[in-house]
């Protein structure tokens, strides 16, 4: 099965390495990027791909390709998914869809009626900390759930000038563990209150963003939800979450690079979570891809949809609210 990437730039990169390494049965036969260098020409060409270009359209002309990975920036997702859908292209999209509500129900109708799929790129659901949550919560071993919680902190914060294009912070980085919520609980999102600050940079804040925040969410069951988050954590990428309810709790920690454990006169001391998402979640986005293509070669229903992608922006667009009012804001 041929593919093509858009965007080449940090994920792209990951994708085209994963499924060149680990995918059998599929290869990148072409990637697009408007602002494609040299060097980077040169790195995508060592995969074998056979078409290098700077305009993704070659690729949506191109009979041969099944599938497209849409990993440009995020303003480019919804008007390029709309394309790829008429041109007959399978659809992997990078988070999120679009900013906007409405983008996102353009992309939802243009896939109506096609028999295309369609995969939003929430890595975290294939991690393999985070599935072992899911199926204890699935199977019951914990009873009802009372209270979820996930921390989310990166270990730097990103440039000022990535920030004023980002979205902001619930759109940006809290996205995923909007998504991370609906998934553990297997619930939707009933409300949602948040709360933040700016303690990291003070860059981010004159750019009228935050840097660390609280949300607090309440699912259909009643059961409750905290997120917290920071774009700095001195000791590296964390990403830990734990589940509560009536018959006990499940918690899941960081992922080191090794287990090792130095005990010595100065106390007990073991290794910092991997620094970043391409270090921690390098197996994830293999078994993400790894799905959507074993969907489109057997036609099977995509782990992670346009509804998907649709309700974590909500969640988002509501904690951006209720971070600016000061309430609590429903959703449903
Ligand atoms: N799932 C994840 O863990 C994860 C991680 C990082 C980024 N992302 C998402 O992936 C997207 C890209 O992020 P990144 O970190 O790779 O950014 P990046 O800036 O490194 O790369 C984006 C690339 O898209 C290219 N581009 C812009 N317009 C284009 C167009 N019309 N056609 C083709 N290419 C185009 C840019 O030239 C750039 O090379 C963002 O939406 C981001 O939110 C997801």
């Amino acid at each position: 099965m041929k593919v093509g990437i858009i965007g080449a730039g940090r994920i792209g990169k990951v994708h085209l390495e994963s499924i060149s390494r680990y995918v059998k049965g599929a290869e990148v036969a072409a990637m697009a990027d408007p602002f494609m260098s040299k060097d980077t020409a040169e790195y995508i060409k060592s995969f074998g791909v056979g078409k290098i270009t700077k305009d993704y359209r070659e690729i949506l002309a191109d009979k041969e390709i099944q599938a497209v990975l849409i990993c440009s920036s995020t303003d480019t997702h919804a008007p390029i998914s709309i394309e790829a859908i008429e041109a007959g292209k399978h659809v992997f999209c990078e988070k999120p869809v679009d900013h906007d509500v409405d983008n996102i129900l353009k992309v939802k109708s243009a896939l109506e009626g096609k028999n295309l799929k369609y995969q939003v790129g929430f890595n975290r659901r294939f991690d393999h900390n985070f599935s072992a949550v899911r199926r204890a919560v699935k199977e019951g071993k914990i009873g009802a759930l009372n209270v979820l919680k996930i921390c989310s902190r990166d270990p730097a914060a990103p440039p000022v000038n990535y920030i004023k294009v980002s979205g902001g912070i619930f759109l940006d980085m809290t996205i995923h563990d909007f998504d991370m919520v609906r998934f553990l609980s297997g619930e939707e999102v009933e409300s949602v209150y948040a709360m933040g600050g700016v303690m990291v940079d003070e860059e981010i804040g004159k750019a009228g963003d935050i840097d660390t925040a609280v949300i607090v969410m309440r699912l259909k069951s009643g059961a409750l939800a905290v997120i917290d988050n920071c774009r700095r954590a001195a000791y590296g990428y964390d990403q830990r979450a734990e589940a509560f309810g009536e018959l006990g709790q499940i918690a899941v920690g960081n992922d080191t690079s090794s287990t090792a454990v130095l005990s010595d006169k100065d106390g007990v001391t073991s290794e910092k979570p991997l620094y970043f998402f391409l270090e921690r979640y390098m197996q994830a986005y293999v078994r993400e891809i790894s799905e959507f293509i074993d969907c489109v070669q057997n036609d099977k229903p995509v782990p992670v949809g346009i509804e998907d992608g649709l309700q974590a922006v909500k969640i988002g667009i509501a904690a951006k609210k209720a971070l600016k009012e000061g309430r609590e804001i429903r959703l449903i």
